[in-house]
């Protein structure tokens, strides 16, 4: 870690970037671990499914995620066959459209929603409410009605008095409410502070260790009107390594047996969250569906056999490791400026056309990112760039540390990998900026998900 006094984004002369950062030895050539499987180079020209970037950009505009609809696809298959016998709840959270929901259920995966708007997006998208399940720490009554109304799988409760209002509404509407039961293991999880969930002092879950947990499941069962499925555990998320996982297992399923010896009650189920880690830099070393499979059968198989219960049917979440990887922004660069960094030497900036309101990652978790130059092959020397937004805060940053040609210049199209997950979710409207459109590309061809917001989109908010 570089340390300055004004910041560890503030460099120095003989600033190299980061120690993990490589000097490229073909600027222009794609690392294929950080980009979507069909997506390519041809002549320069980043290309994904076959279509190039400089048509997207000429039909849909920059900024653009642009999403490989077969890479999606194939990362939610990919975890249900490993899964087999388990269930994968795809995270939307992550990303969410009606195409996306649909390409879910397609896959055959269920869907994890957290509000009533994501409830909504899956409902309008017909996914099959039983396949749903519902999260979030502070559901409104509005929402957990309109669950128990369209029937969807299961609620994953997070507090008591979400379980009273569960029990009540249950009541009300004369049908049994599916539970789970969301924990805090104990577990801090090796991540950004802000991603991680298992630690107990945080917002999420019944601590197992505070005996909340075992009185909530009590009050559960104690409701007629609710019918409790089993535990669920989610540890916080972009985690590689399976240390807290297994931690966070052990802990969850001591629970479930105890639950078993004292409350005489056998938990159909467990979910272990999801949280997998994806790659963004050639830092990140991400385990296959496969690997993971086998690490968490492992690890419950084995705990239940020593706990001496039958294995819960076993479920996970996971959202980035699905949408994560399948998407790249596409940007185009508006200005370029060297900047003296203290005790000589330069910093090269490159602006492009968007910035925090379309990946707030790098300003709120301090994420890294990579990028290549997407329009065209350069002979240029790579220098250490930093690519920024257009945004009112020099906070607005896309790529810390990346190598790019030094020629880039305005009207450069510049593509960011592994914007799959949390960017359009996340993205918001500073400065008055539109959200930039989605778009999938398939076999050649190129369709709108989510259009671009207009200027009258924001003022059609605005009362005057
Ligand atoms: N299940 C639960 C209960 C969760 O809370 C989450 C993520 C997931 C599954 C999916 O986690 P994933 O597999 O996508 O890591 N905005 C942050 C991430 C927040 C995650 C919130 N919960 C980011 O951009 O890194």
């Amino acid at each position: 870690m570089r340390a300055h006094e004004a910041g560890a984004l503030h460099g120095q002369a003989g600033d190299r970037g980061p120690a993990w950062l490589r000097h490229p030895e073909d600027v222009n050539a794609l690392v294929p671990s950080l980009w979507a499987e069909n997506v390519a180079k041809s002549d320069g020209v980043v290309t994904v499914a076959g279509v190039g970037v400089d048509e997207l950009a000429r039909e849909f505009g920059t900024p653009l995620y642009v999403l490989d609809e077969a890479d999606f696809r194939h990362r939610a298959r990919s975890f249900r066959e490993a899964f087999a016998g388990a269930d994968v709840y795809y995270a939307g959270k992550a990303f969410l459209s009606v195409a996306a929901a649909r390409w879910i259920a397609e896959e055959g995966l269920n869907l994890d929603v957290c509000t009533g708007g994501e409830l909504a997006v899956a409902l309008r998208a017909e996914f099959p409410p039983e396949r749903i399940g519902l999260h979030g720490n502070n559901k409104s009554v509005a929402e957990l009605r309109r669950a128990l109304e369209v029937g969807v799988g299961r609620i994953i409760v997070d507090s008591f008095e979400e379980i009273g209002r569960l029990g009540a509404l249950a009541g009300e509407l004369g049908v049994r409410a599916p539970v789970m039961v969301r924990v805090t293991a104990g577990v801090e999880a090796h991540t950004h502070e802000y991603i991680s969930t298992s630690h107990e002092d945080q917002k999420f879950g019944f601590s197992i260790a505070g005996g909340d947990a075992m009185e909530a499941v009590r009050r559960i069962l104690a409701d007629e009107g609710l019918n409790f499925l089993g535990l669920h555990s989610h540890i916080g998320s972009q985690i590689f390594v399976t240390d807290g996982f297994e931690v966070a297992a052990r802990r969850v399923l001591r629970l479930h047996a105890q639950i078993a010896s004292e409350l005489g009650v056998v938990a159909p189920e467990l979910d272990l969250g999801g949280g997998f880690g994806i790659a963004y830099t050639t830092q990140d070393d991400p385990s296959s569906p496969e690997t993971l499979a086998r690490g968490m059968r492992g690890i419950v198989e084995g705990e239940c056999a020593a706990l001496g219960v039958d294995v819960p049917r076993l479920s996970i979440e996971p959202g980035r490791a699905i949408a994560g990887p399948s998407t790249f922004t596409l940007y185009e660069i508006g200005t370029t400026k060297r900047v003296a960094l203290d005790g000589g030497g330069a910093r090269h900036y490159v602006a492009v056309d968007g910035g925090m309101s379309d990946n707030i990652r790098p300003a709120l978790y301090s994420a890294d990112y990579s990028c290549t130059l997407a329009s065209r092959e350069s002979t240029a020397e790579p220098v250490l760039s930093r690519v920024v937004g257009k945004h009112c805060e020099s906070g607005d940053i896309v790529v810390k540390d990346e190598y790019l040609p030094a020629d880039v210049a305005p009207g450069d199209l510049l593509a960011v990998p592994g914007t799959g997950a949390y960017c359009r979710s996340l993205a918001n409207n500073y400065n008055h900026v539109p959200r930039p459109a989605v778009v999938a590309v398939r076999d050649g061809e190129a369709r709108l998900l989510l259009r671009r917001e207009t200027e009258d989109d924001l003022l059609a908010l605005d009362l005057g």
